[in-house]
C-alpha cells in the first residue's frame, strides 16, 4: 500500500508489527515490571490526598494486585529560556532516583528510536529530535526553511511531501561515532513536547478515527482482535471506540509504536544535553526564541495569512490521499458519504470548522467527489468559523468527553506510561478535563459522525 499520508516519521523508521506469542508476553510483563518499578521509584508525593484520585481507587478496591500509585509533584510550566535547565535538573533528580543512567559519560552516544533530522550546512547546525504528534512534520518544515539558502519563507510554504523526501539530512547518515558525537556536541539541538493526553487523542483522531487504511489496520484490527470485539461493527479495523484504543494503546502499544512510545524515552531526553524544549502548547513564543537563538526570522508567524495557512493544511492534509491514492483501499472498507461525513466531524473536532456546520454533500455527490471540490467545501466552512473561543471550546469538549468513556483503570495505567513525560515538561497528569470522576461516559457522543454535535 502507498502510504503517503504517514508521517514523515515513518520515512526513518519502520512501524512495527504487533508481537504476539511468548516474546509479546515477556514484554509486556517486562513493561508491566518495569512500570511498578518505576512507580515504586519516582513516589515521593501520594497522590491519595487528592479527591479525584481517591474516588479512582476506591472505584478499584475490587482488584487484588492493585499496587499504590504514587506521582511527582507537578510544576509550574517554565519559561521556554529556562526550561531546558528545568528539563536537565530532573532528568538529574530521576537519576539519583536510579533511573537513566548518564550515557554521555560512558562515551558511547543516546540510542535514539528514530532517527534525529539535523542541518549540517546551517550556522549553528541543527539537531531536533521529531516527535510524532506533537508537530514533527510542521518542525520538520522549519528546518528545512531555515537551513534553505535565501530569506526565511514560512513552514507552510514547504510542501509536506517535502517534508517526508530526502530534502533533509538524518543524524543517522553520519557514519561514525565520533562523527556524530562531534555533531551533536556543536549542533543547537531542541525538541518539541506535547501534553500526553492531547497527543494521544490527536493520534486517535488523526489516524484511527479518520480515514486511514494504513492505521485502521495497525491499530484498528489489533484491537478489535485483542478485545474479541465483534468484527461486523468493525470492518477493516474502522469504527474502534476511544475507549478500546487506550485499552490496547496501554497494554501494547506505547511498548512499540513511536506515536506513543513516552516522548522521554523517544528522545532520549536525559541523554541529550539541550539547548531548547519547546512546546506546542506555546508553539509561537517558542519558535520566536528557537529562531533568535539560531539566527532566523520568525516573521512569518506574524503576518496576517499564518492562521489561514495553518488551517489550509490542515483540510489539505485530511483530504488529499482520502480522495487519491487511499480511495479504493477506504471502499473496501466503509462508503464515501461515511468517509466523508467523518472528516467533516474531524475538522469539528480539531476546531477548524463550527460544530453545527453541516455536512454540505448528500450520498450521491459523494459517489462522484473529487478532493478539490471536497476541499473547497472545507475550506468554505473553515471561512465562516472566525470565533476562536468557540472553537476552542469544540476541541476541549471532545477531548474531554472522549477520555470521560475511558475505563478508570486505563487511565491510571496512562499515567503510569507517561508519568516521566508529566514529570520532565511540566504537564499536568491529573487535569480535571480528564479525570473528572462525576463526568464518566459509556459512549462520546461528540465522536458520532452520524448524530449532529449538539
Ligand atoms: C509563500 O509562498 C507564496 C507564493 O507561493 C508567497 O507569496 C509568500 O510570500 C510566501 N510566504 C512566505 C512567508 O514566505
Ligand atoms: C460501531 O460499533 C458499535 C459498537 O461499538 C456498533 O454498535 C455500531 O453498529 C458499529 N457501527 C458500524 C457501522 O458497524
Ligand atoms: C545571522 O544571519 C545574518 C544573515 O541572515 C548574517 O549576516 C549574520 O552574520 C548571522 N549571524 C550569526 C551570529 O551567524
Amino acid at each position: 500500500m502507498v502510504l503517503p499520508g504517514m508521517s514523515v516519521l515513518c520515512r526513518c523508521a519502520r512501524v512495527r508489527r504487533w508481537r504476539s506469542g511468548p516474546l509479546g508476553l515477556i514484554l509486556t510483563l517486562s513493561g508491566l515490571f518495569t512500570l511498578t518499578w518505576l512507580v515504586s521509584m519516582l513516589g515521593n508525593t501520594d497522590i491519595l490526598d487528592r479527591p479525584a484520585i481517591r474516588e479512582v481507587l476506591l472505584l478499584r478496591s475490587d482488584m487484588p494486585e492493585r499496587q499504590p500509585v504514587h506521582t511527582l509533584p507537578i510544576h509550574t510550566d517554565p519559561d521556554v529560556a529556562t526550561r531546558h535547565i528545568t528539563v536537565r535538573e530532573r532528568c538529574s533528580k530521576l537519576r539519583q532516583g536510579g533511573i537513566g543512567k548518564n550515557r554521555q559519560t560512558s562515551g558511547s552516544l543516546p540510542r535514539f528510536p528514530m532517527s534525529p533530522v539535523i542541518s549540517s550546512t546551517h550556522k549553528p547546525q541543527l539537531f531536533y529530535c521529531p516527535l510524532a504528534k506533537a508537530g514533527s512534520t510542521f518542525f520538520t518544515r522549519y528546518m528545512i526553511a531555515a537551513a534553505s539558502p535565501g530569506p526565511m519563507v514560512s513552514p507552510f510554504n514547504i510542501s509536506i511531501k517535502d517534508a517526508k523526501r530526502d530534502s533533509l539530512q538524518s543524524f543517522q547518515s553520519l557514519r561514525t561515532v565520533p562523527e556524530r558525537q562531534t555533531f551533536l556536541k556543536n549542533s543547537f539541538r531542541f525538541l518539541f513536547t506535547r501534553n500526553p493526553y492531547s497527543r494521544i487523542f490527536s493520534a486517535y483522531i488523526d489516524k484511527l478515527y479518520s480515514p486511514n487504511p494504513y492505521y485502521w489496520s495497525e491499530w484498528g484490527v489489533a484491537a478489535v482482535k485483542l478485545y474479541n470485539l465483534p468484527p461486523q461493527a468493525h470492518p477493516c479495523g474502522t469504527n474502534v471506540s476511544f475507549r478500546d484504543f487506550i485499552k490496547a494503546l496501554v497494554a501494547k502499544l506505547h511498548h512499540r509504536d513511536m506515536h506513543f512510545i513516552a516522548m522521554t524515552q523517544m528522545c532520549r531526553v536525559c541523554d541529550v544535553e539541550w539547548d531548547m524544549v519547546g512546546q506546542v502548547e506555546h508553539s509561537v513564543p517558542d519558535l520566536d526564541f528557537l529562531s533568535e537563538k539560531i539566527n532566523v526570522t520568525s516573521a512569518f508567524q506574524h503576518r496576517a495569512g499564518y492562521s489561514a495557512d495553518n488551517t489550509n493544511d490542515v483540510i489539505v492534509d485530511s483530504t488529499t490521499d482520502v480522495f487519491t491514492e487511499w480511495l479504493d483501499d477506504i471502499k473496501n472498507c466503509m462508503n464515501v458519504f461515511d468517509a466523508g461525513r467523518i472528516i467533516w466531524r474531524k475538522l469539528q473536532i480539531r476546531g477548524i470548522i463550527y460544530k453545527d456546520s453541516p455536512f454540505p454533500f448528500s450520498r450521491e455527490d459523494m459517489d462522484s467527489m473529487t478532493v478539490i471540490r471536497f476541499q473547497d467545501a472545507c475550506r468554505r466552512a473553515a471561512a465562516d468559523a472566525t470565533d476562536k473561543t468557540r472553537l476552542k471550546k469544540q476541541k476541549s469538549d471532545a477531548i474531554s468527553q472522549a477520555f470521560s468513556t475511558v475505563d478508570l483503570k486505563d487511565l491510571e495505567k496512562l499515567r503510569s506510561v507517561y508519568k516521566t513525560d508529566f514529570f520532565l515538561f511540566g504537564y499536568d497528569p491529573n487535569p480535571s478535563y480528564i479525570l473528572d470522576i462525576t463526568q464518566r461516559r459509556q459512549e462520546a457522543k461528540i465522536l458520532d459522525w452520524r448524530e449532529n454535535w449538539t
